[in-house]
């Protein structure tokens, strides 16, 4: 799988046309989809959970990856991998035993990631960099989509890619998520971030077209080999 992906958020998409809107993005060469998982405690909104997941686990083959905003999110690894998660990412905010519960997820088959707020430090992170697949920066408060990025966010993207190659941990995928349009992703993926998340500028008008934008950025960086 190519190092930089779009990963459209579902949460933008019209639910009542969820499947078609999926066999769009396949069609249109996505290979990832990141899923939003809320639970009205860790965030004050609650989206969708296993059912849907397990839904749209029988009819598509790309890869899930699933945010979960979630309070002690180490409850329901099981149950996430039941319904078919390739990933999950917690938040480091979120969890009491992140080392712990990153083990417990890679024990069951699947790959890890580790989320942080806008007002989290990516330092927080050091110490588990060597049990996880993808970090997450998030570019927005965790919770609703259709949010403006907070320009801050290069500089922690930087940071973060800065980190990893220092500490032996290149090949770690950095995530960004929250507020990327045509406009703020040449900067992130300038900054150091791999997988590009959107939720309102993929699903917001023709999901084709936006894909193709997305794409147009996003592939010249695969076609490089210096990161
Ligand atoms: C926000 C979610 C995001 C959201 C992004 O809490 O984690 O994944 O769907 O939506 P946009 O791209 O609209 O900011
Ligand atoms: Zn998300």
């Amino acid at each position: 799988m190519q190092r930089y992906q779009l990963s459209p958020s579902i949460l933008a998409a019209d639910f009542n046309r969820l499947g078609e809107q999926i066999r769009k993005i396949e069609q249109a060469g996505c290979q990832w989809l990141h899923i939003d998982v809320m639970d009205g405690t860790f965030v004050p909104s609650i989206s969708f959970g296993m059912p849907l997941i397990k839904s749209i686990r029988e009819e598509s083959t790309l890869y899930f990856d699933v945010h979960l905003m979630i309070q002690d999110p180490e409850r329901y690894i099981q149950r996430f991998k039941e319904c078919g998660a390739d990933m999950l990412t917690i938040h480091a905010e979120a969890c009491s035993d992140l080392a712990f519960t990153l083990g417990v997820i890679h024990g069951k088959g699947m790959q890890t990631g580790v989320a942080i707020n806008p007002s989290t430090p990516v330092n927080v992170l050091e110490r588990v960099l060597d049990k996880v697949d993808m970090v997450l920066i998030m570019s927005v408060n965790p919770g609703f989509g259709g949010q403006k990025y907070i320009p801050e966010t290069a500089r922690k993207l930087q940071e973060m890619r800065r980190m990893l190659d220092a500490t032996g941990n290149s090949e770690v995928l950095i995530q960004v998520d929250g507020g990327i349009n045509e406009k703020t992703v040449d900067e992130v993926l300038e900054a150091g971030a791999n997988i590009i998340v959107a939720g309102s500028a993929v699903f917001g008008g023709d999901i084709e077209k936006n894909i193709r934008m997305f794409q147009d950025h996003i592939d010249p960086y695969n076609s490089r080999d210096d990161r």
